[in-house]
C-alpha cells in the first residue's frame, strides 16, 4: 500500500493559489481542494471556475472534496474542470451510484466520503463503484481542527471491508492529520492522507509533506 499525501489548500492564501500549489509540486501526490457551499457545511469556499483555473496552473492532479448539497448535480462539472478525483458525501448524495458512475465515465477517480457519525458498513454494497473511500476524522467545514481519535476503529473497519471486497480502493483520511496522528491512521489502514495545517502551517510545506510520508511509511 503506497502512501500518498494530498495537501489541503483550505487554510492557504487564496490570492496565490498557483504558488501554493507550486510549493508542494514534486513532493505531494495530489492537491486537495475543499469545496463548501454553506449548506452541507457552515463554510463557503470555492467552486468550478477556480478549480478550472487551478487545474491549468499546477502539474499536481486535483483531489476535489465536495462538501456541498446536491453533489449529484455538480460532480461531473468538477471533472470537466480538470479534477483528477472527485469525492462526494454519502450524507448529501441523492443518487450516489449514478453520480459515482458519472464521475468515472467523465474520466476521474470516484471518491465517497463519510462524516464521523456515518457508519461505513452501510455502504459495503457500493464499494465496487468507488475508487477512494474517505473517512472524515473531523466534522467537515474547517481546517485546523483536532483529529478525532474515535475514528480509528472505523478506519480499521473500512480497511477490512475493502480487503474483503478485493482491495483496490484507496482509503483516505481527512482532518487533523499531522506528524502526531498520521502513524496511527496508517496503522489502522489508511493510505491517502489529507493534511492542511500540518503542511501549509509549517515554514516549509514540501518538507512537511516529505516528513508526513516518512512517518506514515514507517
Ligand atoms: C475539513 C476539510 C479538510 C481540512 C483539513 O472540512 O475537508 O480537508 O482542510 O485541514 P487540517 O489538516 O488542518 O485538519
Ligand atoms: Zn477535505
Amino acid at each position: 500500500m503506497a502512501v500518498q499525501i494530498s495537501p489541503s489548500i483550505l487554510n492557504a492564501d487564496f490570492a496565490r493559489l498557483a504558488d501554493v500549489a507550486a510549493q508542494v509540486e514534486g513532493a505531494a501526490d495530489w492537491l486537495h481542494v475543499d469545496v463548501m457551499d454553506n449548506h452541507f457545511v457552515p463554510n463557503l469556499t470555492i467552486g468550478v471556475p477556480v478549480v478550472e483555473s487551478l487545474a491549468k496552473a499546477t502539474t499536481l492532479p486535483l483531489d476535489c472534496h465536495l462538501m456541498i448539497e446536491d453533489p449529484d448535480r455538480w460532480a461531473p462539472a468538477f471533472v470537466e474542470a480538470g479534477a483528477g478525483s472527485v469525492t462526494i458525501h454519502a450524507e448529501a448524495a441523492r443518487a450516489p451510484v449514478r453520480t459515482l458512475r458519472e464521475i468515472r465515465k467523465a474520466g476521474a477517480r470516484a471518491g465517497f466520503a463519510l462524516n464521523p457519525a456515518t457508519p461505513v458498513q452501510d455502504y459495503e454494497d457500493l464499494l465496487g463503484e468507488i475508487d477512494m473511500l474517505l473517512v472524515m476524522t473531523v466534522e467537515p467545514g474547517f481546517g485546523g481542527q483536532s483529529f478525532l481519535e474515535i475514528m480509528l476503529p472505523k478506519i480499521r473497519r473500512a480497511r477490512e471491508l475493502i480487503r474483503k471486497n478485493g482491495g483496490e480502493i484507496w482509503l483516505q483520511v481527512d482532518g487533523g492529520v499531522s506528524a502526531a496522528t498520521i502513524e496511527r491512521c496508517a496503522e489502522a489502514g489508511a493510505d491517502v492522507f489529507v493534511a492542511g495545517n500540518a503542511v501549509y502551517g509549517s515554514g516549509d510545506p514540501a518538507q512537511a509533506v516529505r516528513d508526513l510520508r516518512d512517518v506514515a511509511g514507517r
